[in-house]
């Protein structure tokens, strides 16, 4: 077998698994499109959403006792999530607990549910995102999203356009029942993601989350500055300098020349600003589960494939179907790949999303 067929991850820390390109998602589907008019009350944004995905009701179940059943102090996670939900109002800002309460609602089921999967999806990802400054000075944003439940998420993603007087105020991709955004454009403003930083366990970040309520999960932070800030500084600085309740790493992509960052960030602060810096030759810059300034482990390298690519493409030659080619590398493409996104918040209209799955 060639060596490019050949890629090797780590699925959920444990397990090492080799395989050709064929195992792979090799298909790619767009993903059905909505909008959430934010001008409605909160409790009604998603009923169009949820009346097509009944289907989340019992995976969001599934997810919940594959991942306590894994984890010690599980049982004591669950009575945390019942108690935040029984009192979201008082836990989650607006206007989170509100739809959450809506979805619920819509789908006919326990508020717990729809809380455990929002806190859970925000921590268990492992991605690829790359910010790029192309030769003319424009800059792109790729990601890929890569996650354990990959099977039941290509089921559920979806693209969101959220309006306010029938403008597209940001959109995104997203999965029906999550209302954080991990994934979003605000045209012509910046475009941002979210890739999953390894501090401790995730229920550990969850309960300090808990203990401190300045504190929320990136994904609704995320949301937020989509809704309030308007151009890559504004983004960054209220990225940065908002506590979370987990660290992560925020990748940001602007519309004038060298807006482009990794934020790796802590639970109360940035712990490092990684700005582009084309005029000495940091025109790309790659950011997967690992902080930029150490080497990626062996056994979990998407950052070098990735990096080695983009500089054999060249910043003359980037565009949708290049950064596609290096979305579709693997290891940056594996098993757990569920959707691939390319954009550019200068030209909102070239965003490219595709599920990446193992049939159409
Ligand atoms: C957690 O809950 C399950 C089911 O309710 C129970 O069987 C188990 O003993 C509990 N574990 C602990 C450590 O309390
Ligand atoms: C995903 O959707 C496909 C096609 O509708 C279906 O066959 C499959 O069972 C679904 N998988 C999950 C995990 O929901
Ligand atoms: C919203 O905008 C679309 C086209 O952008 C138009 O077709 C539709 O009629 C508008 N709806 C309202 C309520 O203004
Ligand atoms: C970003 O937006 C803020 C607030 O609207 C404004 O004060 C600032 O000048 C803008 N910065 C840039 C670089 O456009
Ligand atoms: C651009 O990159 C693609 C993919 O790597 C390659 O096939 C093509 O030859 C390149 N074009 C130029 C002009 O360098
Ligand atoms: C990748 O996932 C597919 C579909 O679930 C499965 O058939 C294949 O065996 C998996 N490959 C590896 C290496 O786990």
């Amino acid at each position: 077998m060639a060596p490019s067929a050949v890629g090797s991850f780590v699925a959920l820390g444990i397990f090492v698994v080799f395989c050709g390109v064929s195992c792979y998602p090799d298909v790619l589907r767009k993903p059905p499109q909505y909008t959430i008019n934010l001008d409605l009350p909160e409790e009604d944004r998603w009923t169009n959403v949820v009346k097509d995905y009944h289907q989340i009701v019992p995976d969001v179940y599934n997810v919940l006792k594959s991942y306590l059943g894994n984890f010690p102090f599980a049982n004591l996670t669950i009575k945390a999530i019942e108690a935040v939900a029984a009192d979201i109002d008082n836990f989650l800002p607006k206007p989170y607990a509100g739809e959450m309460r809506g979805i619920a609602k819509a789908l006919n089921m326990n508020l717990g549910g729809i809380v455990g999967m929002n806190i859970l999806y925000d921590v268990s990802a492992f991605c690829t995102s790359i910010v790029t400054q192309d030769a003319k000075g424009q800059i792109w944003h790729s990601r890929n999203l890569d996650y354990s439940f990959g099977d039941m998420l290509r089921n559920i993603t979806i693209r969101v356009d959220f309006t306010k007087k029938n403008q597209t105020v940001y959109s995104g991709v997203t999965y029906a029942g999550y209302v954080g955004l991990i994934t979003g454009i605000r045209p012509r403003g910046f475009t941002m993601t979210l890739d999953e930083r390894d501090q401790g366990a995730w229920w550990e970040n969850f309960i300090i989350g808990l203990l401190d309520r300045r504190a929320m999960p990136i994904s609704f932070l995320m949301r937020d500055t989509f809704t309030e800030c308007s151009n890559f500084t504004e983004a960054v600085n209220k990225m940065a300098y908002t506590s979370t309740e987990a660290s992560g790493y925020v990748i940001v992509g602007g519309v004038q020349k060298g807006e482009g960052m990794v934020i790796t960030k802590g639970r109360l602060g940035p712990v490092d600003l990684w700005k582009l810096d084309p005029a000495n030759g940091r025109w790309f810059e790659v950011e997967t589960n690992y902080d930029h300034w150490v080497a990626p482990p062996k056994s979990d390298d998407r950052r070098d494939p990735a990096v080695k690519l983009m500089n054999e493409i060249g910043p003359k030659n980037i565009t949708v179907d290049t950064l596609m080619s290096v979305m579709s590398l693997p290891p940056v493409l594996n098993n757990h790949t569920t959707y691939t996104i390319i954009m550019s918040a200068a030209k909102p209209e070239l965003t490219s999303v595709w599920i990446r799955d193992y049939h159409g």
